[in-house]
């Protein structure tokens, strides 16, 4: 699958390595908007990993490049000091497909730390990968990636659940960066 990424920091970085491991063609792109659109017309697949205050230049740069595709928000709306931005009754990843109504957004990866996203794995311990989207096919598709990449993939219901799963992260990086666990840590689901 021809996949493209916008963000080439942590995130970026380790789903690069990750998805390139699984035979993906990938590319991933910094904040020039030429090639934000370019590389989104070139894939089936987008992954959204820079900073959500880089949202309103992304989908600019994105336009149409992003009708029918699955775009991946694994992106966490963060205050400076480490609080949650937005939430209740909304959440990042219901305004992105409100701006790009023509996309598939499917919500990923953002509950767990960049370090384990190219495995799933922290530790030796299998980590939830929690998906969730209104697209039944995209959300399909997402689901076998994850799985893929080596996480215990969940489809974890509508993009609505994006409102828990961004709260969620916030609990992870808190516990990891605030309570002094490190970044060596993530959710498991048992079942
Ligand atoms: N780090 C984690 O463990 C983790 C886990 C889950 C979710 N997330 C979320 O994933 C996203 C990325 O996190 P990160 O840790 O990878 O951040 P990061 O290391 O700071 O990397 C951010 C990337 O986004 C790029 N960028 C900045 N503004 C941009 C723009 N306007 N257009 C396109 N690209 C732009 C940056 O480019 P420059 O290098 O040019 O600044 C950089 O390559 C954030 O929303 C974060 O909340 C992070």
């Amino acid at each position: 699958m021809h996949i493209a990424i916008i963000g080439k920091g942590n995130v970026g970085s380790a789903l690069q390595a990750g998805l390139s491991r699984l035979g993906h063609q990938v590319q991933a792109v910094g904040r020039d908007p030429q090639q934000i659109h370019q590389a989104a017309l070139a894939s089936e697949l987008l992954i959204l990993a820079m900073p959500f205050s880089a949202m309103d230049d992304v989908i600019t740069a994105l336009g149409v490049a992003a009708d029918s595709k699955i775009v991946i928000d694994a992106t966490n709306l963060l205050t400076e000091s480490l609080h949650l931005a937005d939430g209740f009754d909304t959440s990042g990843a219901e305004q992105l497909q409100a701006r790009l109504p023509a996309a598939r957004v499917i919500k990923a990866f953002n509950t767990c730390f960049a370090s384990t996203m190219s495995s799933g794995h922290v530790k030796g311990e299998q980590l939830v990968g929690l998906v969730a989207g209104d697209h039944a096919p995209a959300k399909h598709i997402v689901l076998e990636i994850v799985d893929a990449l080596g996480f215990d993939a969940v489809d974890a219901g509508p993009l609505l659940m994006a409102r828990y799963l961004e709260p969620m992260a916030l609990l992870n990086i808190r516990l990891g960066y605030v309570q002094g666990l490190g970044p060596d840590i993530g959710f498991r689901l048992v079942r």
